[in-house]
């Protein structure tokens, strides 16, 4: 069972069962980072001092003198006169303290290729890749696209580029052409870097055709000047003369000799796309000093990261938050040793994942309750055959994790003994917001428990007033925090109208949660039409929009159903034209799919898609969502009494029961 999804009433707490907690051993907490318990009290007293510290473990090139300026909320300047290089940070300010020779990067390619880049080579590639944007025009304030697979070229691209004081914006390598564009478009990116592909399930996908498609869309005029194209699959692909350039025969012309300018702190750092309640996703803004020293200062606490032996492992991919905060910038800013894998954790078998902490003595790993679902489902006797005797902290991101997978973590992958960080954080959020701090906390399976120190976070009613313990209500943030989203790219009444408009002097993050009697946070889904599908957000208006789109539909509704494995699924109920009836519904159903995939990616497409001949609307035309995610979850179908037709929903909730 899964309860993760489950409303406030069917949580195992509300149900009078006590909770069981799992306190730090005593050898772990003699050895943790933070033992102090009073850091939370500390912080307390005094965030914007406590924020101050964290951020002066970074090296900046002019000292700030000022914290915070909340003069103008909702836009927080966090260390605004300050000036710092995020990418020396990462790399030259290792270098420079003798640590060159460590491992920065172990790269696991899915056929097997592997390459390790220690921290002086990685900054080596680094200083010429941005030398040669620099000859390609890319300067301070400039926007770069990347398109990648999960390389080591895809993080020497995004640090050349903040090495120059320019902004990336990733996009994940599963969005399709259309998405791509888009987001091309938004951010007014003049160069796009990407691969001729990548390898995943074993095969090699393209990427490289997929950027040719999105610059040929609308006629093909864009801002991009030039595709920079990193060679890994080899298979052939059309180089746009005058366009297109291959960055290995590129890159020969350039050396390592580059100075890190600082810049001001407030400097665009990165846009990074998420979908939110309308069908255009929103350029998440993070800026550069506030940022890095959130991000670098939660990797090290929750993580418990002891850079000189950890080998720390994210599995996240680069094209969302998490590779951005804890596969770059956090883990190098830290000085850390990664592995970086390309590939799907089946591929050439379910071992693979595990094979890999093996070979590398992984011992701090972070992944999202999705794959360790689709691992549950495998067995054990999978990671049993591998020593796993490396690992000492697991981590959770993207969902919440029900208690069942929370157990198999930690007694299959954790020997019954690691402690697990259920990090709870946004993209918005930049950083890990909620989490156990693994020497301190006693853990709760399925809760992410404790607000950081120096984050003020409340569960609130629609007053926005603090709920008791005991009680559920909506996430929401009260103090700014460093690694803050600034702003939505080109929309700044947009970011307020999402985020600040609720509750006026609260960010509103879209979470409902519940706080238990120790006080503990218990997280319980979105409460706007946002999905959660495998720890990856979409929106429900998105994907209706990309159905009616398509010219057979006349109407859709789109919902996210409960899922054993990706935790929610897209479930689409569409109407057809009228003269379209010729196709049937298995063939719709199919081509609606693919059509869904082509238009926003892979990652979208709906687990079903219903041909029905009415929606369940209210008298006023609303459709009514709740009702069609009853019917895909198999319940009752809930009060239907403020439907203009209430028989709609029989013959609806027949039409899914005749597919189970
Ligand atoms: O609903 C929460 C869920 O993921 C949303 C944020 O999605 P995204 O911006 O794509 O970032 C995902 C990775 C940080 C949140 O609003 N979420 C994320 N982590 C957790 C979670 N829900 C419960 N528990 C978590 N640990």
């Amino acid at each position: 069972m899964t309860e993760q999804h489950g409303t406030i009433e069917s949580h195992p707490l509300h149900q009078g069962e006590a909770a069981e907690t799992f306190p730090p051993t005593p050898e772990f907490r003699a050895a943790a980072n933070l033992q102090d318990s009073s850091v939370y009290w500390r912080a307390a007293q005094d965030p914007e001092a406590y924020w101050a510290e964290r951020a002066r473990d970074l090296r900046w090139t002019k000292p700030f003198t000022e914290v915070l300026d909340w003069s103008n909320p909702p836009f927080a300047k966090w260390f605004a006169d300050g000036e710092l290089n995020v990418a020396a940070n990462c790399l030259d300010r290792h270098v420079a303290a003798g640590l060159g020779d460590r491992v920065a990067i172990h790269f696991e390619g899915e056929p097997g290729d592997t390459r390790s880049l220690t921290y002086a080579e990685l900054t080596h590639e680094v200083k010429r890749a941005a030398n040669m944007l620099t000859s390609l025009g890319v300067t301070a304030g400039d926007r770069v696209a990347i398109y990648m697979p999960m390389i080591p070229e895809a993080v020497i691209a995004m640090l050349a580029v903040v090495r120059l004081g320019a902004a990336h914006s990733v996009v994940f390598g599963g969005f399709s052409a259309e998405s791509l564009r888009a987001r091309i478009d938004d951010a007014e990116a003049e160069l796009v870097i990407t691969a001729d592909g990548g390898y995943r399930k074993g095969r090699v996908s393209a990427l490289k055709p997929t950027v040719d498609d999105a610059l040929a869309l609308h006629g093909g005029g864009s801002t991009v000047q030039n595709v920079l194209v990193v060679q890994r699959t080899d298979q052939g692909v059309e180089m746009q003369s005058g366009r297109d350039l291959w960055w290995h025969e590129e890159i020969t012309a350039y050396d390592d000799q580059h100075e890190a300018r600082g810049f001001p702190a407030e400097n665009p750092l990165f846009i990074l796309y998420t979908s939110g309640t309308t069908g255009k996703p929103k350029g998440i803004l993070h800026t550069s000093g506030g940022y890095l020293t959130q991000v670098s200062a939660t990797h090290r606490d929750v993580f418990d990261l002891k850079p000189e032996t950890d080998v720390y492992w994210c599995t996240a991919d680069v094209g969302w938050i998490t590779g951005h905060s804890y596969v770059v910038y956090g883990p190098l800013a830290n000085g850390a040793t990664q592995v970086i894998y390309e590939g799907t954790p089946e591929t050439p078998d379910w071992g693979r994942w595990w094979s890999i902490i093996q070979k590398y003595g992984v011992s701090i790993f972070y992944t999202a309750p999705t794959a360790i679902r689709a691992c549950m489902k495998v067995g054990r006797q999978v990671p049993e055959q591998y020593d796993l005797s490396s690992i000492r902290v697991l981590g959770s991101v993207g969902e919440p994790i029900n208690p069942e997978a929370w157990r198999w973590y930690r007694e299959v992958i954790g020997a019954g003994t690691a402690p697990i960080v259920d990090t709870w954080w946004q993209t918005e959020t930049g950083a890990i917001m909620i989490s156990p701090l693994p020497g301190l906390t006693s853990l709760k399976p399925g809760s992410a428990q404790v607000p950081q120190p120096g984050i003020d976070v409340s569960i609130v009613n629609d007053a926005g007033e603090r709920v008791d313990r005991g009680q559920g209500g909506l996430l929401t943030v009260r103090r700014p925090w460093p690694s803050m989203v600034r702003g939505i790219w080109g929309d700044p009444d947009r970011f307020v109208d999402t985020y600040w408009s609720k509750f006026g002097d609260q960010y509103f993050a879209g979470d409902g949660a519940r706080v238990d009697d120790d006080g503990d946070i218990w997280l319980l889904g979105r409460v706007d039409d946002v999905m959660n599908v495998s720890g990856h957000r979409l929106s429900t208006a998105e994907i209706e929009s990309a159905l009616v789109e398509h010219h057979a539909v006349a109407e859709s509704a789109v919902v996210g159903a409960d899922d054993e494995t990706t935790g929610q699924a897209v479930v689409a109920f569409v109407i057809l034209k009228s003269q379209q009836q010729l196709l049937t519904p298995e063939e719709a159903e199919q081509e609606l799919k693919k059509h869904v995939a082509a238009q926003i990616g892979a990652i979208a497409r709906p687990r079903q898609v219903f041909v029905v001949t009415e929606l369940p609307k209210t008298r006023s035309g609303k459709i009514m969502r709740r009702l069609l995610k009853d019917a895909a979850e198999g319940r009752e179908i809930g009060d239907t009494t403020t439907l203009a037709d209430t028989s709609v929903m029989q013959t609806i909730s027949d039409r899914v029961r005749s597919e189970k």
